[in-house]
């Protein structure tokens, strides 16, 4: 195939160029209608692709020309057997594959840090969730990869399962053996999905972590928009093997998506996959050596640690994703998340994620020396400023609480009668609604599940150092919604 083309990129330009009178949405028409202050700032160029589905344009939710090709040119970029564009970011795709290989009451095993979308899709679905705790790191306060003998043992205990979902790798960046739990997996028959959120460049390179499709999964979401290069909201779902109805994934990726797709993103999905196809080896070396180097000299500032090659083999890790800096602030008197906010401040410097105690900043293709260099220069500046006088942590990390019990499905407890009760009066009833903290997106709490004592105190905990706790109707979690008359028990 040949990756220099961008069928659907070159379509819209030479759609543009030929300077159609359009009697069609968007209103705008190429920037005309809009805001003028908008319009100068976001320029003409991008207004005048702004399209919609006429067809020299095709449709993405049914595509028979320019983004067939395009997405074509994408499967065989990813390796896999289809690639659907998504407009509907990584969420979308999510959604696609559980609810195309679950229907209402069937099982699906997940990793207990599984992403907010992933339990939205299970509510969607009417699936019954088998939780598979992952391997903690009490040291970082950070969740790993689920181990082989525990995904066994779920599949064991629930011989109706319908799927297995991977991530793959974490949003922190470790990754579990996936070649061999595919193997392990495909032995009962049933596919394996994979959240590959944050996996995009895994595919085009080897000192990455195998990429889903490498592994022989049989559908991966992936976010091109993360780490590949493309405008956000732009993602892939690969698809490969027989275990999978490629006509029913398309059927849920339709449904779950809007009929004005955005031919912007679009494009961007087409240009990212040849940029990607065509120069992804080389850039990944690029980042993944501005990486190490900017890792190396992390682990030079004092009271700072960014774990590195030595993490495989601990709690469950195969393998890491380089380009992921996770700096742990054990010796500094800060949470991660003041430490987000002060180099906000004091640096300009934006960060990917913070929690407790640590901070998450990604290298990507789009960096130089000259942003890392900025980065090391604000992060001694903020090591000298918190320097623990004890040389020790003032603020202890703690990973998201195991998932206590569940007396209801994640759908009936969200469907139930509910009503609203003070946080701390909430222990021992059913949750109806989610509580998560934003970035990650890794749910403390899911509808059906029982509230205890410890759960509150880590959302508490999390309130009170100011990370951004999110899903309660009651924006500031004074108050939850609770399942108003318990209706039965025991749905696992
Ligand atoms: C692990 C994981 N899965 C899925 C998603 C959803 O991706 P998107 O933002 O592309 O919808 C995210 C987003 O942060 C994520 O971190």
């Amino acid at each position: 195939m040949n990756h220099h083309n961008t069928p659907l990129f070159t379509a819209l330009m030479q759609h543009a160029e030929s300077d159609p009178v359009q009697f069609h949405i968007p209103g705008h028409k190429k920037g005309a209608g809009a805001d003028p202050q908008f319009r100068s700032f976001i320029g003409d160029n991008a207004l005048s692709i702004d399209l919609i589905n006429i067809v020299p344009l095709d449709d993405l939710h049914q595509p028979a020309g320019v983004i067939q090709e395009a997405e074509q040119l994408a499967a065989d970029a990813f390796a896999a057997d289809y690639t659907l564009f998504s407009v509907q970011g990584t969420t979308g795709a999510i959604m696609t594959m559980i609810m195309s290989v679950c229907s209402p009451g069937d099982r699906i095993i997940l990793p207990r840090n599984a992403h907010k979308s992933i339990m939205s899709a299970v509510i969607f679905a009417g699936a019954v969730p088998v939780w598979v705790n992952p391997e903690k790191d009490d040291q970082l306060g950070i969740d790993h990869g689920v181990t082989l003998s525990s995904v066994r043992q779920a599949l064991k205990n629930n011989p109706s399962a319908k799927a297995v979902l991977l991530i793959n790798p974490t949003y922190y960046g470790t990754s579990v053996n996936l070649l061999d739990m595919v193997e392990m997996i495909h032995s009962y028959g049933i596919p394996v999905l994979v959240d590959e959120a944050h996996g995009t460049l895994l595919h085009f390179h080897d000192d990455l972590p195998m990429s889903a499709m490498q592994a022989g999964a049989d559908m991966a979401a992936t976010s091109v928009h993360k780490l590949g290069g493309s405008m956000t909201q732009s993602s892939v779902l690969n698809v490969q093997g027989d275990l999978v109805d490629i006509r029913r994934v398309r059927t849920f990726m339709s449904m779950l998506t809007t009929t004005s797709t955005s031919y912007l993103l679009l494009a961007s999905l087409d240009t990212a996959r040849r940029q990607l196809a065509l120069h992804g080896k080389a850039l990944a070396e690029q980042t993944i050596r501005l990486a190490a180097d900017t890792r190396r000299q992390i682990n030079g500032i004092s009271g700072m640690y960014c774990f590195g090659e030595e993490i495989c083999g601990e709690s469950g890790v195969f393998a890491y994703d380089p380009t992921k800096l996770c700096i742990h602030l054990g010796g500094l008197d800060i949470s991660g998340f003041a430490a987000e906010q002060w180099l906000r401040q004091h640096h300009k410097i934006e960060v990917e994620l913070s929690d407790l105690k640590n901070i998450l900043c990604l290298v990507t293709l789009g960096d130089t020396e000259r942003e890392t260099g900025l980065l090391l220069k604000a992060l001694r500046h903020l090591s000298e400023t918190f320097k623990s006088r004890e040389n020790k942590s003032s603020q202890e990390p703690a990973a998201v609480p195991d998932f206590s019990s569940f007396s209801l499905t994640p759908r009936e407890a969200f469907y139930a009668s509910a009503e609203s009760v003070e946080l701390r009066e909430s222990c021992g009833r059913v949750i109806s609604e989610f509580v998560y903290v934003y970035p990650p997106g890794i749910p403390i709490l899911v509808p059906g599940q029982l509230i205890t004592p410890e759960i509150v105190d880590y959302i508490q905990q999390h309130i009170e150092v100011g990370l951004p706790v999110k899903g309660p109707e009651d924006p500031d979690i004074h108050k939850l919604r609770v399942v108003a008359v318990p209706e039965r028990t025991a749905a696992q």
